[in-house]
């Protein structure tokens, strides 16, 4: 392992320092938001369900038609070699984010916006900072339901995990002109639940866990893990449409998330959830994650806040 003192990031074939890891301004992220993405995240320092990560990561590709040039366990192999050159620079208490960026390269002006050079790629590490999330364990965040709908399938399937945030980001803009602890909870052009900016939505109701298929929101990893960590602990959940309507009366309502893993909302559109506190289902699937990661997300969260104020 090489002793440096800033973490690396590795773009397009090369380990380089953070800051001086540099793409055109004439790239497809750039110009035309023709990027594809990917966060995981270490446990105790250990990557979490990678693998699965970066198998979404290649069928995001795929669809938005970006030819990598390497495959899946070369971008397995190539991250965990970068995670083990920056690992060194973290405490033993810190986790970190494992982020995948990977454009269609440079994109000249004209009529075909077809992939023409080799694709850009960048991955990165970043402290994970619970500190944003750390009072919502607690006492739960505000769920708001913006008034930006989900852009539908039929235009950018959601499963496209990809860089052309600009929606995501006035959504979440516009939940936060309501209340500085909202959380958006998207509505697709029928006015079915979706997503949220950077989670999926989830409801308990009379002990029943309850979140909407992937077909109008990403295929969240933390959401496939949370109905693993329901079934190992006899929880029932179905997959299902929900309306605000599901929000309002349910006994429990949660976001779910790779940082995060899971956040609970006390509130939906100003009316209280349930008994208006954090529920106990959301604390027996944190408690599920706990068992299955060795870490206790809420603690991280509170140190961090604690050695940060
Ligand atoms: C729009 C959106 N939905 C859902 C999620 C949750 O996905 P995961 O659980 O894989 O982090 C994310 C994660 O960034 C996201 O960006």
């Amino acid at each position: 392992m090489t002793d440096h003192k800033e973490r690396l990031v590795y773009l397009s074939g090369d380990f380089v320092p953070e800051s001086q890891a540099k793409i055109s301004i004439f790239d497809a992220a750039v110009n035309l938001g023709h990027c594809v993405t990917d966060s995981s995240r270490t446990f105790h320092h250990e990557a979490f369900k990678l693998k699965a990560h970066i198998a979404r990561l290649y069928q995001s590709l795929k669809v938005a038609r970006i030819d990598p040039g390497i495959d899946a366990d070369e971008m397995y192999r190539i991250t965990m070699d970068l995670l083990e050159r920056n690992l060194q620079l973290y405490a033993t208490t810190d986790d970190c984010w494992i982020v995948h960026n990977v454009s269609a390269g440079m994109s000249p002006l004209g009529p075909n916006p077809k992939q023409s050079s080799a694709a850009t790629i960048m991955i990165s590490n970043q402290p994970l900072n619970l500190t944003g999330w750390q009072k919502y364990y607690h006492v739960g965040c505000h769920a708001v339901t913006p008034f930006s709908r989900q852009i539908p399938s039929q235009s950018l399937d959601a499963r496209i995990k990809n860089r052309s945030r600009m929606f995501y980001t006035l959504a979440e803009q516009e939940v936060k002109l309501v209340d500085p602890d909202a959380q958006s909870v998207i509505l697709d052009t029928d006015g079915f639940v979706a997503e949220n900016k950077g989670g999926n939505v989830f409801i308990a109701k009379d002990g029943v866990v309850k979140t909407p298929t992937s077909i109008n929101g990403l295929a969240g990893i933390t959401r496939q893990t949370t109905l693993e960590i329901c079934r190992a602990q006899g929880i029932p959940f179905i997959e299902t449409r929900l309306l605000p309507y599901d929000l309002y009366t349910a006994d429990e309502v949660f976001f779910t998330s790779t940082p995060y893993c899971l956040m609970p909302a006390t509130k939906f559109n100003g009316l209280s959830v349930g008994s208006g506190m954090v529920g106990p289902i959301a604390k027996k699937i944190l408690l599920g994650w706990q068992e299955l990661t060795g870490v206790n997300v809420v603690e991280q969260a509170d140190s961090q806040t604690q050695m940060s104020s």
